[in-house]
């Protein structure tokens, strides 16, 4: 399988969201129709040169038709890629990413659905609400949406137009951390304790879901998914994505690690396998990861957000011991199977082979 690729692609809108968000439409040639097609919850991963920097920023891909797709940007302080894409108007030019991400529904069944999301983790699970309500006449959603206020509520007219449309099927809970609603149980912050209120409440039924999915701060998934399993919810059907504030990889601890005993003196030789070529590179545990050495040595892998949450530079571990140092976004039975993210690989033996075009 190729690796994923950049395309140019042409700025076709741009709507304002919020004071600090835009939602960025982007115009798909005919022949890149196909390439571009993505499953609900999948982002797009832009690439430019800012103040001199390659600078890349996934985004989940809110909306789209045959010939367009929308990512929502929001701002952040002193966020390279944001700042620049506020900047963005109609006919400016961006490299875009065909679709990647695992955050995904299978969309065509019958279900109930319960969404927990903050802030611009909002993105991916707008994708999932819009096809579901389209595709599945019969299934129900329940979305928990946390902001500070009512005015940093990103893509709040879409959300407010799709329950108009579809009232007994898409039932909404706004939680405002800075503005006070009248029902208080609406107010603070959604987290461990707020989904517990909630369902005591009644106001959500996680027994009766399906598929529930989490996207947002790295805290409000830990909460979440220790809630929802303290509550008897299966881990199974339960989908998390990180969503961090700055775009940039949290200091956090690692939340899953694969662990090899002893790293390699004086380097190890990594093999690439990228678009069925194979390229070698020395690297050194104890100074880099394999992205690093490989970029170094002047290597095109793909790659976003170099923090271990976006998996776009997910490849397969072929030969050899390795392990991650951050792991956000690869599931158990990815790990198992062998796969890693090369941003945060280390080898751990003499010899590594990496495999990018293993699907
Ligand atoms: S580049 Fe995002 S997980 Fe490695």
């Amino acid at each position: 399988m190729a690796s994923p690729q950049f395309h140019q692609l042409q700025v076709a809108a741009v709507r304002p969201l919020t004071t600090d968000s835009v939602a960025i439409s982007f115009a798909l040639p005919n022949e890149l129709v196909a390439q571009f097609q993505f499953k609900p919850g999948q982002y797009l991963t832009l690439r430019a040169t800012v103040n001199g920097q390659d600078v890349r920023r996934s985004y989940s891909i809110c909306s789209h038709h045959k010939h367009r797709l929308e990512v929502g940007i929001k701002r952040v302080d002193h966020g390279l890629f944001s700042t620049y894409a506020q900047g963005l108007s109609i006919g400016s030019t961006v490299q875009v990413m065909v679709p990647q991400g695992n955050f995904t529904a299978t969309v065509g069944r019958n279900n109930k659905y319960l969404l927990l999301a903050v802030g611009s983790g909002i993105t991916p699970c707008l994708s999932i609400i819009k096809s579901v309500l389209a595709d599945e006449p019969d299934s129900h959603i329940t979305l928990a949406y946390g902001n500070r206020t009512a005015s940093t509520i990103m893509f709040r007219a879409d959300i407010n137009d799709l329950k108009d449309k579809h009232t007994e099927r898409f039932n909404v809970m706004h939680i405002l951390s800075a503005e006070r609603q009248e029902a208080a149980c609406f107010n603070g912050r959604l987290n461990g304790e707020k989904i517990q209120l909630l369902q005591q409440l009644g106001l959500l039924d996680v027994h009766s879901c399906d598929a529930i999915y989490l996207c947002g701060p790295q805290t409000m998934i830990e909460e979440a998914r220790a809630v929802l399993a303290g509550l008897g919810v299966s881990g199974g059907c339960v989908r998390s994505e990180l969503f961090t504030s700055t775009g940039a990889p949290q200091a956090s601890k690692p939340v899953q690690t694969q662990q090899t005993d002893k790293l390699p003196q004086g380097g190890s030789d990594v093999t690439i396998v990228l678009d069925g070529a194979e390229r070698a590179v020395q690297v050194d545990s104890s100074k880099e990861t394999v992205l690093t050495a490989a970029r170094r040595a002047g290597f095109d892998l793909p790659f976003s957000c170099a923090g271990g949450m976006c998996a776009t530079c997910r490849c397969k571990v072929i030969e050899g011991e390795t392990s991650m140092d951050l792991n956000f976004s690869l599931a158990d039975w990815e790990i198992e199977a062998g796969y890693t993210l090369a941003c945060q690989t280390r080898p751990g033996s003499d010899k590594v082979t990496l495999d990018f075009d293993a699907i």
